[in-house]
């Protein structure tokens, strides 16, 4: 009985050989490994990188200037964004708190960059002053600025920062507006940054985040959110 022609069969494939030689050809020895290298597409890391350099482009343009050069330098922020890298359902929101000029809008937009640089299949960021949302979300002479729509763009963007959450002018209207983007964060385990001068209450009964937030929004904070103060100096005099 004839062996079954198979690779493994050396015999058969000697005669394939012979008879592509009569006809002039070539056969490469051995199998071709065509799995593709990091370098190149159809490679995870190839597209992760891709990913990741069009996330960074993304952070660039929602970065002001002044904090291109922006990384985390403190372990808690950074274990914050490592987590948000895992699973940025879980990460909560980031705290931020600390004297004027300590570093915590750089800390943010470091997170922020480093975030982008992990390559995620999604990211978009919205990143803004509080007193800028509320500006925003002000009604406006142009009819076609749409608050509503304004609203559910703060309250569906993956990562939002809010910097300075306690500096804009508080009316029923902020208040609302701070209520149902925060609850609505909350709801869908959306992340956020936040910074604030303010503890979130204060022992002696100074002004406080609650004061400013209330104490529905204070309370889902204390579930989700990581507080990490920024202490030290006001940095401004070092980088004068
Ligand atoms: N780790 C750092 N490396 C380099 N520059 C830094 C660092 N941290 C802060 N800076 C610089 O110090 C200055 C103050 O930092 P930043 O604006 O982050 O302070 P802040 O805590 O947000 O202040 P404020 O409470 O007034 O908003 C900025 O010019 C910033 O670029
Ligand atoms: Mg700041």
């Amino acid at each position: 009985m004839p062996e079954p022609m198979t690779l493994n069969n050396t015999k058969a494939m000697a005669r394939f050989q012979e008879a592509l030689e009569r006809r002039g050809l070539t056969m490469p020895a051995g199998p071709i490994d065509d799995a593709p290298t990091p370098e190149e597409p159809g490679h995870p890391e190839y597209h992760r990188r891709q990913r990741a350099a069009a996330a960074l482009s993304r952070w660039e343009t929602a970065t002001p200037r002044r904090y291109h050069q922006a990384t985390t330098t403190h372990p808690q922020v950074t274990a914050w964004a490592d987590r948000a890298i895992e699973d940025i359902e879980t990460a909560g929101t980031l705290l931020l708190f600390g004297t004027i000029g300590t570093g915590k809008t750089h800390e943010a937009y470091g997170a922020l960059r480093r975030i982008a640089a992990a390559g995620l299949p999604r990211y978009s960021l919205i990143a803004t002053t509080a007193a800028d949302m509320h500006g925003n979300l002000r009604v406006h002479n142009d009819p076609q600025h749409d608050i509503e729509h304004e609203l559910t763009r703060y309250c569906r963007i993956p990562l939002l920062f809010l910097d300075d959450i306690d500096v804009f002018k508080q009316s029923e209207t902020t208040e609302q507006n701070m209520f149902r983007l925060l609850n609505d964060r909350y709801n869908e385990c959306r992340p956020m940054i936040m910074t604030s001068n303010l503890l979130v209450r204060d022992p002696d009964g100074g002004r406080d985040l609650a004061a400013v937030l209330g104490d529905r929004l204070t309370s889902r904070l204390g579930q989700i959110a990581t507080v990490v103060p920024i202490t030290g100096p006001d940095r401004r005099q070092e980088f004068r």
